[in-house]
């Protein structure tokens, strides 16, 4: 029995020292540790030792059990080991490799420059102000001396809701709102960017929304001199320290007089060329000295306060700005035209 049981033990640790992975192993563990294993067999068949064999038998075959269990579990640490080993060189990554570019988005050439305008005029003193788009008849027409059924409303064709309730054809009713805030008193600096709309038959030069800043200063002894320095030293600093300005009478019910802002063309230095249709000149703005009617409806005493009130198209600006050739290139959103208005 005692050369049976020494076999066994050699015969289990050879197996557990070639054992290629854990179920190999698990399987030699059963065939000689398990209930119906070589060893336990050998267990079972003590009763037939004599007194003095039997403890030494015994003692014997738990020796060999706790010899082969022992090989067992290191052998275990030791592939298991390996298997980290192996799993850790198969899925190394490479930190030194360069990342992947983060692709990154701009801010859309409108909202630049409607940001650059606002610096423009933040640096001579004005202030934001926005209103709603969808706006009442009375801040939109009434209140800017477009009675209902004024003739100058044709001007503006527009979207209702209803009788009273349209979207906004200008920024000007912003003017109206902002003066009613001050209550009658001044001065009252504000340029107020937003989006207007009107009925239109969409093309390279129109579109039925588009966007409007508009200007608007209101203090005691504001002059046309005031306006013409105000717009020379914003068309110098938006288009370039060459460019001039020049006011052609025009109309609007809102300002009295009114004026047509031109400015010098960036493409011939004024010498006439395509861009400026040979004149030397483009026109960029409207704008006047607020109409008494207005101020007053608006509660501002008007022989005490004047003022001067402008508006643009942000399109129109960004498009000579840039030299864009179609307004709707600004709606469609392809991603080749907006990329090249990152800023860096
Ligand atoms: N609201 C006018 C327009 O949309 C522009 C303007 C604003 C003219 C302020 C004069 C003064 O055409």
């Amino acid at each position: 029995m005692r050369e049976r049981l020494e076999a066994l033990r050699d015969e289990a640790l050879a197996k557990v020292a070639v054992a290629k992975d854990v179920k190999a192993l698990q399987d030699v563990r059963v065939a000689y540790l398990g209930k119906k294993g070589p060893i336990t067999e050998v267990l079972r068949g003590m009763g037939k030792l004599s007194a003095e064999e039997r403890p030494v038998i015994g003692q014997m075959a738990n020796d060999v059990r706790d010899a082969i269990k022992v090989q067992v579990e290191l052998k275990e640490k030791e592939l298991e080991a390996a298997a980290i080993e192996k799993q850790l060189a198969n899925e190394s990554i490479d930190v030194t490799l360069p990342g992947r570019p983060v692709q990154g988005g701009s801010t859309h050439p409108l909202t630049q420059v409607v940001e650059e305008v606002e610096e423009a005029f933040l640096g001579l003193g004005f202030s934001v102000a926005e209103g709603p788009e969808v706006e009442v008849d009375y801040y939109n027409f009434e209140a800017l001396n477009l009675p209902k059924d004024h003739p100058a409303r044709d001007m503006q064709d527009s979207f209702y809701f209803t009788e009273e309730l349209l979207l906004r054809t200008h920024t000007s009713p912003v003017q109206a709102r902002t003066m009613e805030l001050h209550k009658g008193k001044g001065p009252v600096k504000v340029i107020c960017p937003g989006k207007v709309f009107r009925r239109d038959d969409d093309d390279a030069t129109h579109s039925h929304q588009f966007m409007q800043i508009e200007g608007l200063f209101v203090d005691e002894n504001v002059r046309m001199s005031d306006l013409k320095g105000v717009l020379e030293q914003f068309a110098k600093s938006f288009f370039g320290e060459d460019r001039q300005i020049r006011l052609r009478p025009s109309f609007f019910p809102f300002t009295e007089p009114s004026v047509e802002v031109d400015v010098s063309c960036g493409m011939c230095g004024g010498k006439g060329c395509r861009v400026c249709k040979q004149s030397g000149w483009i026109e960029v703005l409207g704008a006047g000295m607020v109409h008494p009617r207005v101020l007053e409806m608006s509660g501002f005493d008007s022989t005490k306060y004047s003022g001067f009130a402008f508006g643009m198209g942000v399109e129109r600006l960004a498009m000579l700005k840039y030299d864009i050739d179609d307004i709707r290139h600004f709606y469609t959103n392809d991603i080749r035209f907006l990329a090249q208005f990152k800023r860096v």
